[in-house]
């Protein structure tokens, strides 16, 4: 299969299924690159990525009610297909999954997948039920597409540390691929919320990635100790009046706990609230 063409669109977990059969019988190997829409550069290096580590990729966009939260964006979480199919299909995506939310998640659904430890600390302390939705969902689309390699961005740090520990944890017979974060000119990481934030806002949006980069000049400059870089970040960020601090933390990046004194592989992580938008960024660097 190859060339926009061709491109498919599936709807149905059964025709996924039958279809993903048909090109491992063949011999050939299947990438997935999950979605939930709207679509941006980052999406769309995920499935260049997915492109060069498989011979089919498939994305799925699908909008997941299951790891929203009470009173979250759910409802007006922005839905464009038509838009999202040009696009996949412009960066090499050949299979596109589209399930409705009653194909996912039909009458008398009851089976649910939960990493622990993981998923208690950063977001999983602001968005209680987030991560069971999302290993959820992933699980199911694990099952209905079969791919060989499965990629997500680095921008989701800790979406992708626990989608490790539950592929891990279960065995599942699918490689985890991580691509780094596409960011705008100014630094800030794409994010199909950014488009919730107002001119002024989006400026000051700008803030976590240089604060980001200042716990990078720190930690070159010598600094060790967590708090003092977690404090520093904090005061830059809420140096902005429109932007709300969620957390800052400096965790180890595979175990995600808590580091007084920095050592070995660092994962900063930041979520702030901007008007509509909730917005996490994140720094990976090896001390
Ligand atoms: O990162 C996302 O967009 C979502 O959490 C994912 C992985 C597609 C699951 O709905």
């Amino acid at each position: 299969m190859a060339g926009e063409a061709k491109m498919r669109v599936v709807s149905m977990i059964r025709e996924m299924q039958r279809l993903a059969d048909a090109l491992r019988s063949q011999g050939q190997r299947i990438g997935l690159v999950p979605t939930m829409g709207a679509l941006h550069e980052g999406h769309l290096s995920l499935i260049r990525r997915a492109c060069e580590l498989s011979d089919v990729v498939v994305v799925s966009v699908f909008v997941n009610p299951t790891q929203f939260v009470a009173g979250e964006d759910f409802e007006t979480y922005p839905r464009d297909l038509e838009r999202d199919l040009r696009g996949i299909a412009a960066a090499g995506g050949e299979v596109v999954f589209t399930p409705p939310a009653e194909e996912m998640y039909p009458r008398g659904f009851s089976t649910y997948v939960e990493v622990e430890r993981l998923t208690e600390g950063l977001c999983g302390t602001f968005r209680p039920g987030h991560f069971r939705g999302v290993t959820t969902v992933v699980t199911k689309l694990l099952c209905a597409v079969k791919p060989h390699v499965a990629v997500f961005g680095q921008k989701d740090a800790q979406q992708a540390a626990v989608i490790r520990r539950m592929t891990r944890d279960l065995n599942m017979d699918v490689e985890i691929s991580v691509a780094p974060t596409v960011r705008e000119p100014d630094g800030l990481a794409m994010s199909s919320r950014n488009m919730y934030l107002s001119p002024e806002e989006r400026e000051d949006a700008g803030i976590l990635f240089q604060s980001l980069e200042s716990a990078r000049r720190m930690i070159e400059g010598g600094e060790r100790c967590a708090d003092r870089i977690v404090a520093s970040m904090k005061m830059l960020v809420s140096s902005r009046p429109r932007v709300q601090v969620e957390y800052v933390e400096a965790v180890d990046a595979q175990q995600l706990e808590t580091m007084k004194i920095l050592r070995g592989k660092v994962l900063i992580a930041l979520a702030v609230r901007i008007g509509r938008a909730r917005l996490i960024d994140n720094l990976m660097i090896e001390v």
